[in-house]
């Protein structure tokens, strides 16, 4: 049995793009699309069109050039808002609706102000009537973590009734735990009534800094559709990062044999360029994208390093598209590694010489946070001219 492939849904440019601080002209979605579709992400959440005319055109844009990938849009239960959305996503090759509404009784109650009879009604008449504009509609049940899993399920057979064949549970204020989403998952689709007619997919935020592992759980589980972005961005502490569900899953596939299709090597890339247009850094010791992803400042590990990578890198740089450089050299460096960082240099260290460079440059290290090679250079030509002048006098 072949393993079994997990759609990539992006929604870097929707729901990344509603963080603070993480907005995106509508020429640098289109950018952040091209570049999207050469990750190879298999849907691309484009926008929210009744948020704004911009995010309506920004969608049109992608939907009329990025023709491999199915281009969605989002939209409430409200006939307004897939209207508008059905707009945005008419030039698409391969258009969806997004169409969601709450279903925990908080969002009920306190935001909507409806009871879950009107919650139904508006589920079946708001995806049938998406389902007029294009065959492939997904649903969301907003909250559907803190849902009560009875009423939900009748939501969701409403809405598979109706017309929906992607049906995403959000963990929309990310409280779930990677056990508690994976026995939901597994009850849900246990419970509904035409389970294999649809996609369940995962949609967790990052409160609680769980989000990755409660969608791997949720594919554990059963979903087949992660909703994620890049670099995690996205409202309050952000998504599911992307391509920590995509590493995770290509580099664990004796716990987790599924496979996506994503290049890998484009991860980097996607990363740099989206940090590059929003202004807004990933932190060094984030995983596969961070600066320090791939660096080794200890000696111990630069020396394990040096004799086989596999000794403390579990993925490789370049299978990310990430530039291999990973001897950082700081004051827990070792001799071996200085030696090389020179050797690169084209500095090439005997005997004594090795000591006192390496003295000099922890020297050094012990004010600073790291030693560039303009000051591996300096140390070794202030050596050797103090040396020089010695034999001379
Ligand atoms: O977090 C959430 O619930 C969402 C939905 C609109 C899909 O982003
Ligand atoms: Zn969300």
């Amino acid at each position: 049995m072949g393993s079994q492939r997990i759609r990539i849904f992006d929604t870097t440019l929707r729901d990344g793009e509603q963080a603070p601080g993480f907005s995106l002209k509508v020429d640098e979605k289109l950018e952040l699309a091209r570049l999207l579709d050469r990750v190879g992400v298999d849907i691309i959440e484009a926008g929210f069109p009744i948020a704004s005319p911009a995010d309506a055109e920004a969608v049109r844009l992608i939907a009329t050039e990025i023709r491999r990938p199915i281009i969605t849009a989002l939209a409430r239960c409200r006939k307004g808002d897939i209207e508008r959305a059905a707009w945005a996503i008419e030039p698409a090759a391969n258009p969806r609706i997004h169409t969601f509404i709450a279903t925990s009784d908080l969002h009920l109650r306190a935001k909507l102000g409806i009871s879950r009879e009107a919650c139904l009604e508006s589920t079946t008449e708001n995806v049938r009537f998406a389902r007029q504009f294009t065959d492939d509609v997904e649903f969301s049940a907003e909250d559907a973590l803190r849902s009560d899993v009875d009423f939900l399920c009748r939501v969701i057979d409403a809405a598979i009734a109706a017309g929906a064949s992607t049906i995403n549970l959000p963990d929309t204020v990310g409280y779930s735990t990677p056990d508690e989403i994976g026995h939901f998952f597994r009850a849900v689709i246990a419970k509904v009534s035409a389970p294999d007619h649809v996609i369940f997919s995962a949609h967790c935020h990052d409160d609680l800094g769980l989000a990755v592992a409660n969608t791997l759980t949720a594919v554990e589980a059963g979903a087949r559709q992660v909703e994620c972005t890049i670099n995690g961005i996205g409202e309050r502490a952000g998504n599911a990062a992307l391509e920590e569900i995509v590493m995770a899953i290509r580099t664990r596939q004796d716990r987790l044999p599924f496979e996506t299709g994503v290049d890998t090597r484009q991860l980097w890339p996607a990363s740099q360029l989206l940090t590059h247009l929003t202004g807004q850094s990933v932190q060094a010791n984030k995983a596969i994208v961070g600066r320090n992803a791939f660096a080794h400042e200890a000696g111990i590990h630069q020396d394990g390093i040096l004799k086989d990578r596999r000794t403390y890198e579990i993925m490789r740089a370049e299978d990310v598209g990430a530039p291999w450089d990973p001897l950082v050299l700081g004051k827990h460096s070792g001799r071996h590694a200085v030696q090389k960082r020179c050797a690169d240099l084209g500095l090439s260290l005997e005997g004594d010489e090795i000591v006192e460079v390496y003295r000099s440059l922890m020297s050094i290290a012990d004010d600073r946070k790291t030693i560039a090679d303009a000051d591996i250079v300096a140390v070794v030509q202030s050596l050797r001219s103090d040396a020089g002048a010695g034999i001379g006098a």
